[in-house]
């Protein structure tokens, strides 16, 4: 550590500044100023700035190993450290960021995220933050009717997705077992089961593992040829469990998987639901805003019969991390079957439901951030029509991309394009003739060699630093995932990350098919 604060000795006054942690208004605007220029800078150069340069991570270690400072530094210090930060990050907004489902966010965003920040309520309950509660149920219900689930939509905003489902498959359990969980625990419960497709995101498994399920509580139901739950598969999984003496009470539909973006059939899932009594939970975190696209709606046509929905703003809402929301309805059952002793200091003496109004009432967190602002700010600022336009445009480009993926000679598109996520892979042009005519067991041998193949390319390309795609397996293949949810990224940028895929291949110098040479 650096020098220490020698003032032990010394006689504090009531007004003494050292003190307090306020600023001067002079500091307060030089602060103020600098981390203006920073931020200006950032959206103004992200997608002329390199996407990513490659550091490892000893020489991160290295640049950010400060010692810890005990008299504080300088602002200009602090700044220019992180500005290297900056510089060092690999850039989810950058246009050709393309590997995750990436959080775009808009300087909106960021200065809402600064005005909460600065604010600071704790949006635990009306009591607690009287103005930032009544706005997060505004919100709720403003991204209730986006999505087609109904403006009268209750529920609160989460950390993410994974949050999302981790409360509503809590609720599920609670609302559904016959015992009261909270008082008897697991211990004398009838196995309680879950149903979800293969594709289904990994935050459900882990989810009954934290609820003390256990993982094999959560049958996988196998997909159909388009890549969506098979509904009779699930009726089967259910029977079967019913058979065994075990007890269903959710089914977990895809609206928007991960992987390849499928939306599974949501309104026949939501029939069996109700033929059988099951908790209806949609996974919207990805895919749900893609209802706001006219040639994309229908495919959320039962959304609005779910018990719960997870969306994600700070995915395909271009807002920043962390922001995800749980939907759902048949609040008050879910009130009783989670209510739970709390602390004294909490005790609510409000009168009006209104205003004794709890979001720990429903939410596994107590103290919550000013999350609903960001929202508010960002449909207000823009409007819907221009949210819309970007998340169409994305679908758009997934089109796109998926079109310059079948008619060139050497991709390879792996799954249907349903909404802005495209899986691909990379086959040399010659390979693909001896594909047509390969038996078996020679099929089995490329696709082995093509899965090491791309998984060398895709290596490549993410430390090329000009793009970024992740991957995934599609039907035993090793895929290239392209997920389009940045408002910044152009067909050119699509145009620009194949043709650096195929330059990854040329660079790799590789030495071919051992069938192809043979
Ligand atoms: C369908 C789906 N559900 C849940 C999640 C988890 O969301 P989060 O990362 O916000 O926890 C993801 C993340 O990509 C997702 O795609």
């Amino acid at each position: 550590m650096k020098n220490s604060h020698n003032n032990s000795n010394k006689k504090l006054e009531d007004s003494d500044p050292a003190l307090s942690l306020d600023l001067s208004e002079e500091a307060l605007k030089e602060l103020a100023t600098q981390s203006l220029a920073l931020i200006t800078d950032y959206f103004t150069q992200v997608a002329k700035n390199p996407l990513f340069e490659y550091t490892s991570a000893s020489e991160f270690a290295d640049r950010f190993n400060s010692e810890l400072s005990l008299e504080g530094e300088s602002l200009e210090k602090l700044m220019a450290d992180c500005r290297s930060i900056f510089e060092a990050t690999r850039h989810t907004g950058h246009p050709r960021f393309l590997g995750y489902i990436g959080s775009v966010s808009t300087p909106v965003g960021a200065f809402a995220d600064l005005i909460a920040s600065s604010l600071n309520p704790n949006v635990n309950s009306w009591r607690g933050a009287p103005a930032a509660t009544e706005l997060e149920k505004i919100v709720v219900g403003w991204l209730g009717s986006l999505i087609g689930y109904g403006e009268n939509s209750q529920g609160f905003l989460t950390s993410g997705g994974s949050m999302a489902n981790l409360n509503a498959l809590v609720m599920a359990h609670r609302v559904q077992s016959p015992e009261r969980v909270s008082e008897i625990g697991l211990w004398n419960l009838t196995p309680m089961m879950i149903y979800a497709g293969e594709r289904a995101h990994f935050s459900i498994s882990k989810a009954a593992d934290i609820m003390g399920l256990g993982r094999n509580c959560v049958r996988t139901v196998s997909s159909d040829a388009n890549f969506r739950l098979d509904i009779s598969s699930l009726r089967q999984c259910i029977e079967t469990d019913l058979a065994k003496g075990l007890r269903p009470f959710c089914v977990v539909a895809n609206a928007g998987s991960t992987s390849t973006g499928t939306v599974d059939s949501l309104a026949e899932i939501a029939s069996v639901a109700e033929e059988y009594n099951l908790w209806f939970h949609v996974d919207g975190a990805y895919g749900a805003p893609a209802a706001l696209d006219p040639r994309k709606c229908f495919l959320f046509e039962g959304i609005e019969r779910a018990d719960s929905v997870a969306i994600d703003a700070h995915k395909w809402l271009f807002t920043p991390i962390d922001c995800g929301c749980l939907l759902f309805r048949k609040s008050d059952q879910i009130r009783d079957s989670l209510s739970f002793g709390i602390g004294d200091y909490l005790k609510l003496h409000e009168e009006t439901e209104a205003e004794s109004f709890a979001f720990w009432d429903y939410s596994i967190e107590l103290s919550r951030r000013f999350r609903a602002l960001k929202i508010w700010m960002l449909l207000r600022y823009y409007g819907v029509e221009r949210i819309r336009g970007a998340i169409c445009e994305n679908n758009a480009l997934a089109e796109y991309f998926a079109e310059c993926v079948n008619t060139a000679k050497d991709f390879e598109l792996l799954a249907p394009v349903e909404l802005s996520i495209c899986c691909f892979r990379y086959v040399p042009s010659s390979w693909a003739a001896k594909f047509a005519v390969a038996d078996e067991t020679q099929r089995e041998t490329l696709n082995a060699e093509l899965n090491q193949l791309n998984a060398k390319i895709l290596y490549a390309v993410q430390r090329n630093g000009k793009a970024y795609l992740s991957n995934t397996t599609i039907s035993g293949k090793y895929a290239l995932r392209a997920c389009m949810v940045n408002f910044r990224t152009t067909r050119a940028d699509i145009d620009q990350v194949l043709e650096l895929v195929r330059q990854e291949f040329f660079n790799l110098n590789y030495s071919g098919s051992s069938i192809i040479n043979n």
